[in-house]
């Protein structure tokens, strides 16, 4: 016999939260408050994206439909969903709000400052009225991604990566050692005075890889100290898939042991937004 009152019980639980992101769209199942499952694809479309990534996280999980509660979408395409999906109640959560509720989530924390690294580069505060918008910077992966295209030319992450690994970046940038004997204030010698400011003729593909990547992070690792400084916060909280670039990490590190300021990676950051927006009450 069937249980009515037990069945309504387990499908009242499962939330899907949708992160349509302005390159790639994360997916993940919420149950009980517990994430059980996380998926990324990337899709031209907002539409396409949000069906598509709902419909894969569903049959590779042998998750039926009448089993969603409700879906909870975020992100830059979120705007180009107006319906619920596939009938099922859908919601819209503020992408700002979404990637505040999951990083304090992932981490752990509160008082702290969320930077979130897509595309673009979002930073938030998230402390003890609430979460909001400190500002950001259009420097993100995409810039990684763009100027590699042209510069390189490479268009792949990976092999952006793996040529910035044998970079040497005193043939790209102007470093302090370059310009003075003295150290200026806290800056040593190694310290960069202007990023692809000196730029040498025999600088490789590897340098100039390298020089890119290390130029994006330390725009977003600066910016993000200044945050947490205005704002008395010692830490960063690292979201988005370029938290997980370990040459951006390296960068991060260098800009702690400068101001003190402590970057923090969750596991399973490049799903915050995803998250926050299916553990989101609105
Ligand atoms: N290892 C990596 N390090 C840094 N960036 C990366 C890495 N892998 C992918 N990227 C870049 O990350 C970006 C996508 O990240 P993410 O999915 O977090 O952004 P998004 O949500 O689509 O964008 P946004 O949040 O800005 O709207 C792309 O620009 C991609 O090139
Ligand atoms: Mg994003």
């Amino acid at each position: 016999m069937r249980v009515i009152g037990e069945s309504r019980l387990q499908e009242k639980v499962l939330i899907i939260g949708i992160d349509i992101g302005s390159t790639t769209t994360k997916v993940v199942s919420i149950e009980d408050g517990k994430v059980t499952r996380m998926i990324k694809t990337k899709a031209s479309d907002a539409v396409t994206a949000a069906t598509g990534a709902f419909g894969k996280i569903l049959l590779e999980n042998n998750i039926k439909i009448n089993a969603v509660e409700r879906i909870a979408i975020t992100g830059a395409g979120a705007s180009k969903i107006n319906n619920d999906i596939f009938g099922i109640p859908t919601g819209r959560v503020n992408e700002i709000e979404a990637i505040g509720i999951g990083g304090m989530f992932l981490s752990g924390m509160n008082n702290i400052i969320i930077t979130n690294i897509g595309t673009g580069t979002v930073i938030i505060e998230s402390g003890d009225n609430g979460i909001s918008h400190f500002g950001g910077s259009g420097v993100g992966g995409g810039t990684i991604l763009g100027l590699a295209k042209k510069l390189l030319p490479i268009a792949e992450f990976h092999d952006i990566m793996k040529l910035a690994m044998t970079g040497k970046l005193n043939q790209i940038d102007l470093l302090l050692g370059d310009i003075t004997d003295t150290s200026i204030s806290f800056l040593s010698g190694e310290s960069t005075a202007s990023n692809f400011g000196k730029m040498l003729d025999t600088a490789t593909s590897g340098d100039i890889a390298l020089g890119i990547i290390n130029m994006v992070y330390q725009v977003i690792g600066v910016l993000s100290v200044f945050a947490a400084r205005a704002r008395n916060y010692e830490r960063v909280i690292v979201t988005g898939n370029g938290s997980k670039n370990p040459i951006g990490q390296k960068v991060l590190s260098a800009i702690t042991e400068m101001y003190g300021i402590e970057f923090v990676y969750p596991e399973y950051a490049e799903y915050t937004t995803a998250i926050g927006a299916g553990l989101s009450k609105k």
